[in-house]
């Protein structure tokens, strides 16, 4: 990764994903560690020097990703933790210990809130407390966790910085509105539909987020982005992290004009996650939308109506059964 965005697509913020600032000192936690973009974006945070931990839900996979970053990044400081974001139990006890300072640092710059599950299954399924799988993996356990750790985020920040959440939103979030009615699809589910529908969801929280942050006064700051059309038949081989077949490399590389890898696609990731110039509330991702350097975008229709974006937030409050501390957060932080 060479190439620099240029400084007209954001006044003042030229970007070059291969230099990012120092980030000695922070520390990052990034959900769906052990594959895809959240390794990558993994990778990238330890390289700039930051200490991320790295969560997964499974011990093998997540050692794997572990002992890829160390031989590839000499110096990484990683540790890793066990997080499945469909189990509401194992959220909780996860950010208990980031809360509890269970780390090397005892303080949270940024979390990345990526893990999902992209191949979506066929048949509607239900987690083990009864909620649509998709909608609890990708939009539902984030909106958990990023509440657990709201007061740990604002008393991170500082006069000069705050710090952020990220969520993962999709270009497929411009082909629909969520129904806040019928948020699990209980009416009428496909694979496809279950995911479009995870991610408008995604996207209205964070947007929301943010607002409800900047109304309570909490230094905290929430971004959507996206990384366009990511693959992994066109992403670097990382033993124990991405080992595509010959066949889905040569497939993939069909795909060429209009894909990129996903350590490429991490880059947007992590400059909303990072970048000074990002403020909350804003949507980024590639240039060319599937692909390209980071840049700021439209968001998509979800975020301009808040009627929609409060009705998702008050079903996701209802059915987590929780309010995020938004008044403790701004106590925190002061
Ligand atoms: N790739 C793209 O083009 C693209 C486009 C738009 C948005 N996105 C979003 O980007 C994110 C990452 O996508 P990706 O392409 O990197 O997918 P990926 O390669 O399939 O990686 C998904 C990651 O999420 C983890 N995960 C799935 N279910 C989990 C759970 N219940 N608890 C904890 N971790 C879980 C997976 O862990 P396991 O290994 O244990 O399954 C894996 O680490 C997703 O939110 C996706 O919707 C991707």
């Amino acid at each position: 990764m060479t190439e620099r965005a240029p400084a007209s697509d954001r006044p003042g913020a030229a970007w070059d994903p291969a230099r990012l600032p120092d980030l000695s000192g922070r520390m990052y936690l990034i959900t769906g560690a052990n594959a895809g973009l959240g390794y990558f974006a993994s990778e990238q945070l330890a390289r700039a020097g930051a200490h991320v931990v790295l969560s997964g839900r499974n011990p093998n996979r997540l050692a794997a990703a572990h002992d890829a970053i160390e031989a590839r990044v000499p110096g990484a400081s990683v540790e890793t933790l066990l997080l499945d974001v469909s189990n509401p139990g194992s959220v909780r006890a996860a950010a208990a210990s980031v809360r509890g300072g269970l780390f090397s640092r005892a303080r949270l710059d940024g979390v990345l809130l990526n893990a999902g599950i992209v191949h979506t299954p066929r048949r509607r399924q239900l987690t083990r407390d009864g909620r649509e799988l998709v909608f609890a993996t990708n939009a539902l356990g984030h909106f958990v966790l990023a509440a657990e750790l709201l007061t740990t985020l604002a008393k991170s920040s500082s006069r000069n910085r705050s710090a952020r959440m990220v969520w993962l939103g999709s270009v497929s979030t411009h082909l629909r509105t969520p129904d806040p009615t019928d948020i699990q699809l209980e009416g009428r589910y496909d694979a496809w539909r279950a995911y479009v529908q995870s991610k408008v969801v995604v996207h209205a929280l964070g947007i929301e987020a943010d607002a409800r942050l900047r109304d309570a006064d909490v230094p905290v700051q929430s971004v959507v982005a996206h990384p366009g059309y990511s693959i992994g038949g066109r992403t670097p081989r990382v033993q124990g992290v991405n080992e595509p077949s010959r066949w889905k490399r040569i497939r993939d590389g069909f795909q060429s004009p209009w894909s990129q890898s996903k350590e490429r696609g991490a880059a947007s990731l992590v400059r909303a996650l990072v970048d000074p110039a990002v403020r909350g509330g804003e949507y980024w991702g590639p240039r060319f939308l599937t692909h390209g350097l980071p840049v700021r975008q439209r968001p998509s229709r979800v975020a301009a109506d808040p009627d929609v974006r409060r009705r998702v937030w008050e079903e996701c409050e209802r059915l987590a059964g929780i309010e995020w501390p938004f008044a403790r957060a701004a106590r925190a932080a002061r």
